[in-house]
């Protein structure tokens, strides 16, 4: 039996969640949360003390997804590429994440947050895998938004995982290469319950994807801010989210509106 969910505490600024009743809310949210190195840099201090801040950052953009109804949000904690940051970088990357999931599993949990984690296990230090599966586990019951933890994930790598398990199986027999379609690519995936991304963000001032749901973010609306990451907070994402429902997404398909004034 799950616990009735809390709400999340109030935003400082004492400001309340928007009325999204009237516009279409994004199902599924994914953020590059990047800038946190320069913002550092930029006031003196070690990159590492940007990813320190950004955990206050992230429980704000989570409270303020709960608030608003998002069902699912994917937040983008360490790609595959990391690894070719500086050790010290990379270690620290490590505890510190285990240790923010550690810390904030039972608050997450009492929002009613159901944690996943997407990624490629190897090289994850078994520690932090422990940490992950503890939070997996103890909000798998949650029905409420969905906090998809993406970290030793990569995008290239998350459809070569998949296209590995289908080979398998069609190698085994058990499934027919010819009938292989973006459905049954999509089945493969490491969560492949989850809707597509409707709306993609980065923080941090870059204009690009840097590998994060290639997959699932096939026809998301793309928005990037130059706020860095440490700066952001539950009213960045309501702006983004009624900024989502202002735009006409058309998946391929196209209305003639003829000017009248021709
Ligand atoms: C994003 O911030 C966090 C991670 C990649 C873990 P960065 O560390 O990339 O910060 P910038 O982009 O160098 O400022
Ligand atoms: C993307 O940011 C990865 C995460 C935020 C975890 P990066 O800072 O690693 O991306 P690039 O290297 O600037 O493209
Ligand atoms: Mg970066």
């Amino acid at each position: 039996m799950s616990k009735a969910p809390v709400a999340p505490p109030a935003h400082v600024s004492g400001q309340t969640v928007p009325d999204f009743s009237h516009s279409s809310l994004p199902r599924h949210v994914a953020i590059v949360m990047d800038g946190n190195g320069r913002w550092a840099n930029a006031r003196g201090l070690k990159r590492t003390e940007g990813h320190r801040a950004g955990e206050a950052a992230l429980m704000d953009v989570i409270a303020g997804a709960v608030e608003a109804g998002v069902e699912v949000l994917s937040v983008y904690a360490f790609s595959t590429e990391n690894w070719k940051r500086s050790p010290a970088e990379v270690k620290f990357l490590m505890t510190y994440s285990r240790d923010v999931i550690a810390r904030r599993r039972d608050e997450l949990d009492s929002w009613g947050v159901r944690i996943v984690w997407s990624g490629r296990p190897i090289r994850i230090w078994k520690s932090v895998n422990r940490e992950f599966e503890k939070a997996v586990e103890q909000t798998k019951h949650n029905t409420g938004t969905v906090l998809n933890f993406c970290f030793n994930y990569g995008g290239q790598a998350e459809i070569a995982d998949a296209a590995g398990k289908i080979a398998r199986l069609a190698a085994a027999g058990k499934l027919n290469p010819e009938t292989v379609t973006a459905e049954t690519v999509a089945r493969y995936l490491y969560h492949p319950q989850l809707p597509p991304v409707d709306l993609f963000i980065r923080s941090g001032g870059e204009r690009r994807i840097s590998n994060f749901l290639l997959w699932q973010a096939s026809y998301a609306e793309l928005l990037f801010l130059d706020l860095p990451w440490p700066e952001a907070d539950r009213l960045t994402l309501w702006d983004c989210l009624l900024w989502f429902g202002g735009r006409e997404r058309r998946f391929g398909t196209a209305v003639d509106r003829v000017s009248p004034a021709y």
